[in-house]
């Protein structure tokens, strides 16, 4: 008897899960799937081969296996955290005027996983190529931020690998 009254309940709570869970991920996947991807989403899929984030082929996200150093780049950047501090997503305000225009969902077509960054904290990366086309510049700058910008509160990542650093100003270059 105890089972019947609850069985209506179960339902319920099943059935919400299912409509919850289609409205957060089924629909907007389904709709992000119509959406062609624009030449900067091509560009990127070949810029950083296939998915970037952790996989079981490199737990400790070395990203050696990366068929290129922009997508090696992308896993260390990824590895690193700085995405903490940094954006790769300029918002519609006056912030397009000095990082560059927003991006459009078309752009992400294909990108697994996107590094949108948590709340910003320093600028916003995701046209730094743009205004600092010099690898050189990124390679000293990651090494030790004060001496390019002297009240810099960036870390300095002199511990990484030589190919690491390298890696990473390649990715920087690449976000144009
Ligand atoms: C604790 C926060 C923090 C972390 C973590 C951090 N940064 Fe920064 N970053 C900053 C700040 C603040 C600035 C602005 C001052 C400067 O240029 O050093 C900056 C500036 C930059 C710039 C120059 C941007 C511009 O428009 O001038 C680049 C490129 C950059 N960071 C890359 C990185 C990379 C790559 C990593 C990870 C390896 C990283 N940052 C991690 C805080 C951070």
């Amino acid at each position: 008897m105890a089972y019947r009254e609850y069985k209506f309940g179960t339902m319920m709570i099943g059935t919400l899960f299912v409509i919850v869970l289609s409205i957060v991920v089924l629909f907007p996947s389904l709709q992000m799937a119509k959406i062609p991807p624009t030449a900067t989403a091509v560009q990127k899929s070949k810029d950083y081969g296939s998915e970037s984030g952790w996989t079981l082929e490199d737990p400790m996200m070395t990203g050696d296996n990366r068929p290129t150093m922009i997508g090696k780049g992308k896993v260390v950047f990824i590895r690193e955290g700085c995405w903490w501090c940094h954006t790769l997503l300029p918002e519609q305000t006056q912030d397009w005027q000095y990082f560059g225009a927003p991006p459009t969902a078309a752009d992400f077509v294909g990108e697994s996983p996107t590094v949108f960054g948590s709340d910003r904290k320093a600028p916003d990366l995701l046209h730094v190529g743009s205004r600092l086309p010099i690898k050189g510049w990124h390679l000293v700058h990651h090494a030790n931020p004060r001496a390019v910008q002297p009240k810099s509160m960036m870390p300095a990542f002199n511990y990484l690998r030589k190919k690491d650093l390298d890696a990473l100003a390649d990715y920087m270059a690449s976000l144009k």
